[in-house]
C-alpha cells in the first residue's frame, strides 16, 4: 500500500474514528529515520534536546539556533511522518512578532510542518498570531518543563478540582485559538480523559493515560539511552545504554588485545607491490 505523507487532517481523523495517534521525539537523522520507517504518525524535535542529548539540566537553556540545527536533521530523515519543532524557552514569550518570526524558523530553515509551543491563557494572543501567520501550533499544558521553577518541580498538574477545571478552560480556548492538537503532561488519566471528550482536536498524552487521542513519549526515555532519571509514565522498549556501553567496553578490550582489527577487516596489495614500497 502506498504511504502518505500524514498532514492535521489525518490527525483529526483518527479521533474521530477512535485510532490513536503516535508520535515520538528525535532529534537526529538515523532517529528521525528509524521512527518514520517505523510508520510513526508525528514527530516531534523536543526542546527536550536541552536533558537527553546536549546536557544541560533543564530544557531551559536550549536556543532558537540549537532547535533549528536538530530540526534540520529530523527533516532530513522524516519522509512521511508530520514534524514539529518545539520553540525554546524565550523563543515566544517576548512579543507576538518575535514568536512569529522563531516560528518561521522552524518553517523556512528546517521544512516543519508545525510548531509547539508550552502555556495556556498566557500564550493564546501569540497562538493566534502564529497561526495567522499560517504556521500550524500544537499546545502544550499540564506539565510545562520550561516554567518548571514557576510550577514548584516536576510534579502532577490538574490533581484537583479547581486546576483541572482550569487546564480544561485553557484547552477549549487554545482550541478557540486555532490549535491543531494539545499536548497533555503529567495530568490525571481520568481528568486527561474528560478534557479529550470535551474537544474537537486531539490530545497527545505525555503521561496523562491512555483516553487520550495518542500517546508521545522522550525518544531516548523510551530506549533506555537518558539514565539520569526515568519518569513514572515511561516506558522503557529497549536498555540500549546497556547494549551501547557493553559494546563500547568489548571495543576496547579487543584493541587492547590485538582482536580487533582481524582478518577480515584489513585491505590487500599484491606481493610484488609491497616488494617494490620496500626496495
Ligand atoms: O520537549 C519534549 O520532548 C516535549 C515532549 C515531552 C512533549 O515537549
Amino acid at each position: 500500500m502506498d504511504r502518505k505523507k500524514v498532514m492535521i487532517p489525518d490527525l483529526i481523523a483518527k479521533k474521530r474514528a477512535g485510532k490513536k495517534i503516535t508520535m515520538l521525539t528525535a532529534y537526529d537523522y538515523p532517529t528521525a529515520k528509524l521512527a518514520d520507517g517505523a510508520g510513526i504518525d508525528c514527530i516531534l524535535v523536543g526542546d527536550s534536546l536541552g536533558m537527553v542529548v546536549l546536557g544541560y539540566d533543564s530544557t531551559v537553556p536550549v536556543t532558537m539556533d540549537e532547535m533549528i540545527h536538530h530540526s534540520k536533521a529530523v527533516r532530513r530523515g522524516t519522509k512521511y511522518a508530520f514534524l514539529i519543532g518545539d520553540m525554546p524557552f524565550m523563543s515566544y514569550q517576548v512579543s507576538a512578532e518575535e514568536a512569529v518570526r522563531n516560528a518561521g524558523r522552524f518553517m523556512k530553515e528546517a521544512c516543519c510542518d508545525a510548531v509547539k509551543l508550552e502555556g495556556g491563557y498566557e500564550v493564546l494572543g501569540v497562538t493566534k498570531a502564529i497561526i495567522d501567520a499560517g504556521i500550524p501550533v500544537l499546545g502544550h499544558l499540564g506539565l510545562t518543563p520550561q516554567t518548571v521553577s514557576k510550577l514548584g518541580g516536576y510534579k502532577v498538574q490538574g490533581a484537583d478540582s479547581r486546576t483541572a477545571k482550569k487546564l480544561l478552560d485553557q484547552a477549549l480556548k487554545l482550541e478557540e485559538a486555532g490549535s491543531f492538537a494539545i499536548v497533555l503532561e503529567c495530568v490525571p488519566d481520568r481528568v486527561a480523559g474528560y478534557i479529550t471528550g470535551k474537544l474537537k482536536i486531539p490530545t497527545i498524552s505525555c503521561g496523562a493515560g491512555p483516553s487520550c487521542d495518542g500517546q508521545v513519549l522522550v525518544t531516548n526515555d523510551m530506549l533506555g539511552l537518558f539514565d539520569r532519571f526515568v519518569p513514572r509514565f515511561v516506558k522503557q522498549y529497549a536498555r540500549l545504554s546497556v547494549s551501547i556501553s557493553d559494546a563500547f567496553r568489548k571495543y576496547k578490550a579487543e584493541v587492547e588485545s590485538g582482536k580487533f582489527p582481524g582478518p577480515e577487516h584489513l585491505f590487500s596489495i599484491k606481493d610484488e607491490e609491497l616488494k617494490k614500497l620496500k626496495r
